[in-house]
């Protein structure tokens, strides 16, 4: 019904946003009062037909006006970045053509081009493509919720038709302080429980110690505990720090247990051959978490699930049906060996993407943005602060004796930041006060942007006392 409208008047706006997003408030001055009055007045009970244009016209401006905008060069902030044209030209495609991946003689084309980009980026990983079950999944949480239900199936082969009851075992996960939450969660989904989660402390550097590590095992097995898996990450949520991946692939190996590495965001350096070697022995991992909607600057939400047991990926996700198509011989149904059912072909843009850009030019935004952070540091360090994380990932932690004379300190900072349009986060490593957060997640982010950025933050912390929160419009 009239999408050649909807489609021009969308164009029309999404270019309009893109080009403009430089002028363009980052953080919305909105309460939900204010969206709920504007939707219960004009949408209440959906009684008026929107044309095309005035639909799109008004849902556009408050996409623009209400949100927090990650694709702006000054937002500094949780790994969402800005998109890439083909990545969003994919998503059109695959929005109008709607293909069903479940199985795989629905959708030869669309499943043959995820394989064929997730067995590049498996071999980019240094694995094995021919011996590894990839896929990709809504989002890192998929990702590593699968890990952990493939390694209990592994573990346990019992564990798939009777659930824990049917193996009387305490499985435990090994995670440092600075792993990501997700983790927890998948343990209470996968119903081994949160209590399952063991904490293994960290070097000064904020790595997971591979000693602690040993010594966390031990102390389990002594206690009638199941060790069963560890998590490496390589890129933090809070401080991009790369847990030591060969030295945990060692233990992990030693001592029999599933190797997960989470490198939801970091995982794109193994793109640049400057960067990858910090990912060292993550070619050795049971299985990998790798977010392309992160620094591969796809739309959310594109994860990918690497494991290098698909027998176990089998066992773990098998179904059989009465009513789905026939498998086809030397192809995988996706239904039957990944969490979702029904699916969208999430890989189409890094398809795409990867095409359009080349994988010489994904390096170099890689590269781009790991200068740009450098050039933060050297920025900050100039200006007197100190660099409280150690990373060559674009994130950088950082702090200065008299943010703590600051009203509410870091997070009162950020707020004065965004005042004047830069995106920046308070964040706790281990158990240090807050401090300030800038990642470089726009490849469009230049030396001036953090400069500016650098100069702000400490003209705010130079304050004696920083007032209440400036609210600032969105367009
Ligand atoms: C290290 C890490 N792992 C996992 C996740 C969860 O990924 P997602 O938000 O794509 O589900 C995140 C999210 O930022 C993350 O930083």
């Amino acid at each position: 019904m009239g999408l050649r409208r909807f489609l021009a008047a969308a164009t029309e706006r999404v270019l309009d946003h893109e080009e403009n997003i430089r002028a363009t408030g980052i953080t919305p001055g909105v309460e939900a009062a204010e969206v709920r009055r504007a939707l219960a007045e004009r949408y209440g009970d959906f009684s008026r037909r929107w044309p095309a244009e005035e639909l799109i016209d008004d849902v556009a401006s408050m996409l623009r006006d209400w949100n927090v905008h990650v694709t702006h060069p000054r937002y500094f902030g949780l790994f969402n970045p800005p998109v890439r044209s083909a990545a969003v030209a994919a998503d059109l495609l695959v929005a109008g053509f709607n293909p069903q991946l479940a199985a795989w003689s629905h959708a030869p084309a669309s499943n043959e081009i995820e394989k064929h980009t997730l067995d590049f980026l498996a071999g980019r990983l240094g694995l094995d493509p021919r011996a590894t079950a990839s896929t990709f999944t809504t989002a890192g949480a998929e990702a590593n919720q699968s890990a952990l239900l493939v390694a209990l199936t592994h573990a346990w082969p019992e564990y798939g038709r009777r659930g824990l009851a049917g193996t009387d075992v305490r499985p435990s996960v090994y995670v440092s302080s600075e792993s990501h939450h997700s983790i927890e969660k998948a343990a209470q989904l996968c119903g081994i429980g949160r209590d399952a989660i063991r904490t293994v402390s960290t070097d000064a550097e904020l790595r997971m110690s591979a000693s602690a590590l040993s010594e966390a095992i031990e102390d389990d097995r002594r206690g009638g505990r199941h060790p069963l898996m560890v998590v490496g990450t390589a890129g933090t949520t809070g401080g991009g720090i790369i847990d030591p991946l060969a030295e945990l692939a060692e233990v992990s190996r030693r001592e029999n247990l599933w190797f997960h590495v989470d490198a939801a965001w970091g995982g794109a350096a193994c793109l640049s051959p400057r960067l990858a070697p910090a990912l060292a022995g993550i070619e050795r991992a049971d299985s990998v978490t790798w977010d392309a909607h992160k620094w591969l600057s796809v739309p959310m939400g594109a994860g990918m699930f690497f494991c290098a047991h698909p027998n176990a990926v089998r066992k773990t996700f098998g179904a059989a049906t009465p009513y789905m198509p026939t498998g086809v011989e030397d192809t995988i149904d996706p239904y039957s060996s990944t969490i979702q059912w029904s699916r969208r072909n999430i890989g189409l843009k890094v398809f795409m993407s990867l095409a359009a850009l080349g994988s010489d030019g994904y390096r170099e935004a890689i590269e781009h943005q790991a200068r740009i952070g450098e050039v933060l540091r050297e920025r900050l360090r100039e200006r007197g602060w100190e660099i409280v994380n150690r990373t060559p990932l674009p994130v950088v932690c950082f702090s200065r004796d008299e943010i703590d004379r600051v009203r509410a300190g870091a997070a009162r900072i950020a707020e004065r930041l965004q005042a004047e349009n830069f995106w920046t986060s308070p964040v706790r490593l281990g158990d240090r006060s807050p401090v300030l957060r800038a990642c470089i997640t726009s490849y469009e982010t230049t030396e001036d942007d953090v400069a500016a950025l650098a100069e702000a933050a400490t003209r705010i912390a130079a304050e004696r006392s920083v007032g209440p929160r400036a609210r600032r419009g969105g367009g």
